[in-house]
């Protein structure tokens, strides 16, 4: 009772994003080079290939702040794809979860499953440079099923380590912070609650320009969706590698970053 009066107040006090299906030519900047992953059978030229998955730009005031390609079958992202620009302190708000009909519900969460999964965020706040766009990661269509010790054993150190990579190697031409990342998972064979998938992996990769050594380069990983006992088992590989990995799962045509992005 108490933790539901909560979030209908929350619910209130954060308008919800909208979560537009739109082609992803209308929120292309959140894509390096303008230009949204292939994915044979899924996703080509920014067009979804088939009605399980849609291109979604979020939208929350009036603004994009990033994409997602939604899996409607299995009701979890595919990938969202963000920008990571200039950092600034950002505090994580409670509870604000943002309600979105036809999507996985909040509900999906709440049951106390044997396994104790938790929403998981593609797009973390840690990667946000602004409050709207916190805000506007608190989205399940942004969102998997994580392990509950997933984040904590595990991902948030992937998650500072891109961070600091970005930070390094990634300037814009006024040195500031540019980078685009893309962020997704590889469905698996359990659901939660009989609706939402749990994913067996998550993977992530950032493409940007060095302008030192004016090149671009890229960094990825990816690892199960489990509790992790030690930090070895992140595995950070190059751009091709991460490729070859998603076309043995997801059925080949795979290219993230446009064949700019150094791939070795
Ligand atoms: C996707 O394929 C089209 C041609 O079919 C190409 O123009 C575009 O650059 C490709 N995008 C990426 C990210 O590789």
């Amino acid at each position: 009772m108490f933790n539901t009066s909560i979030s209908v107040l929350l619910l209130l006090v954060f308008p919800a994003v909208i979560s537009e299906v739109v082609d992803f030519s209308k929120c292309s900047e959140f894509f390096f080079e303008g230009k949204s992953p292939n994915i044979t059978g899924m996703l080509v030229k920014s067009q979804s290939q088939n009605n399980q998955y849609k291109t979604i730009c979020q939208k929350y005031k009036n603004a994009y702040r990033f994409a997602t390609l939604y899996d409607t079958t299995n009701r979890i992202p595919v990938f969202s794809a963000y920008t990571v620009t200039v950092d600034k302190e950002i505090k994580r708000p409670e509870n604000t979860w943002m309600n979105e009909p036809q999507q996985a519900r909040k509900q999906d969460y709440m049951i106390n499953n044997a396994h104790n999964y938790i929403p998981g965020a593609l797009f973390p706040t840690s990667h946000t440079a602004d409050k709207y766009t916190v805000l506007s990661t608190f989205t399940l269509t942004n969102s998997v099923p994580q392990n509950n010790r997933f984040k904590e054993s595990i991902w948030n150190l992937v998650e500072t380590e891109m961070k600091t990579n970005m930070d390094s190697y990634c300037h814009d031409n006024n040195k500031k912070t540019l980078s685009y990342v893309l962020t997704g998972v590889i469905p698996g064979d359990q659901q939660l609650n009989e609706r939402v998938n749990i994913p067996s992996h998550v993977w992530t990769a950032f493409c940007c320009f060095y302008s030192s050594a004016n090149v671009c380069v890229s960094k990825t990983y990816y690892t199960t969706n489990q509790r992790h006992n030690n930090v070895i088992n992140i595995r950070l590989m190059n751009l091709g590698d991460l490729e070859t990995f998603l076309n043995e799962r997801l059925g080949g045509g795979i290219n993230l970053f446009d064949g700019k992005c150094s791939k070795k």
